[in-house]
């Protein structure tokens, strides 16, 4: 099956709301100001209770945070992006993906993760002037193809993943390829286009194992590397633990010294409470 196919006859997919898509459009557009970011988050009831109930646990003793503006004033813009951004795909992400053995939550945690760290590389590298929120919303979304081929992959053709991986030393991606016709990255960036996502989002999904890195280094670089610190610091789920190869030339042409990359391991093993904190709350 081709990845439109297998696009067209997933089930229980829940895309992102408009205000959601609308959300992202302003993140990535550096003309969007902070007010007509907030405006789309206002204008989402939903997406603003579960905010506000997420700034309240993440402000506990300060005050109780009754709207979006005074979030804004105790967490400040850009984390109040990223809140709504999450909240914006965990319905979408947080479901069990049988097909590559992950309970429920488990993707949901390891995109979080992965995002919270793809906005921390970005701030430690030589990255082309970016929004740190651009960064996030492309790590929540890397592995989003999973929830697609995660669907159509049975028992018995898990079993020979596993073994494409553990005795061939296959990659994930190769392993997809063979077993299902097409791997989650290819799908993932389909979706996501279907979705309406901009393109520097979907350049990152496609390609954040093989990352574009020359002639200059995109966004997939930036994901590539979070999605390696995510693996090193336990946040693995599934049959897919094995199967992340580093591409070193990523990591370097990021130009993150060795002192920084081993702050960022430690910042890294310090996001696991906060995304317990959110896995359990969106
Ligand atoms: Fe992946
Ligand atoms: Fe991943």
């Amino acid at each position: 099956m081709t990845s439109k196919e297998l696009i067209s006859r997933v089930r229980n997919l829940k895309a992102p709301s408009p205000s959601v898509t609308k959300l992202i459009t302003a993140v990535t557009d550096p003309e969007a100001d902070n007010e007509k970011i907030l405006e789309i988050i206002r204008r989402d009831a939903a997406l603003c209770a579960k905010l506000l109930s997420l700034c309240n646990r993440a402000t506990v003793g300060v005050s109780s945070v009754a709207s979006i503006d005074r979030a804004v004033m105790y967490l400040g813009h850009r984390a109040v992006h990223r809140l709504a951004l999450s909240i914006g795909f965990g319905a979408a992400l947080a479901p069990a993906v049988p097909g590559y053995a992950m309970n429920q939550t488990e993707l949901w945690r390891h995109s979080l993760h992965t995002a919270f760290i793809s906005q921390l590389v970005l701030e430690k590298s030589n990255f082309p002037d970016q929004d740190a929120s651009v960064s996030y919303t492309a790590g929540l979304v890397h592995d989003i193809g999973k929830l697609v081929i995660g669907q159509f992959i049975d028992p018995s053709q898990q079993q020979t993943i596993l073994e494409l991986l553990n005795r061939d030393q296959c990659e994930l991606l190769e392993a997809e390829r063979r077993i299902i016709g097409v791997d989650h990255a290819e799908v993932g960036a389909l979706l996501l286009e279907k979705w309406g996502l901009p393109k520097i989002i979907i350049e990152a999904v496609a390609n954040h194992h093989n990352p574009a890195i020359s002639p200059s280094p995109q966004l997939s670089t930036i994901v590539h590397t979070a999605d390696l610190i995510a693996h090193q610091t336990g946040s693995c789920p599934g049959i897919a633990s094995f199967a992340v190869r580093a591409n070193e030339e990523a990591v370097n042409a990021l130009g993150i010294h060795e002192s920084e990359f081993e702050a960022l391991i430690i910042s890294a093993l310090d996001a696991h409470q906060l995304v317990e904190e959110m896995a359990a709350a969106a």
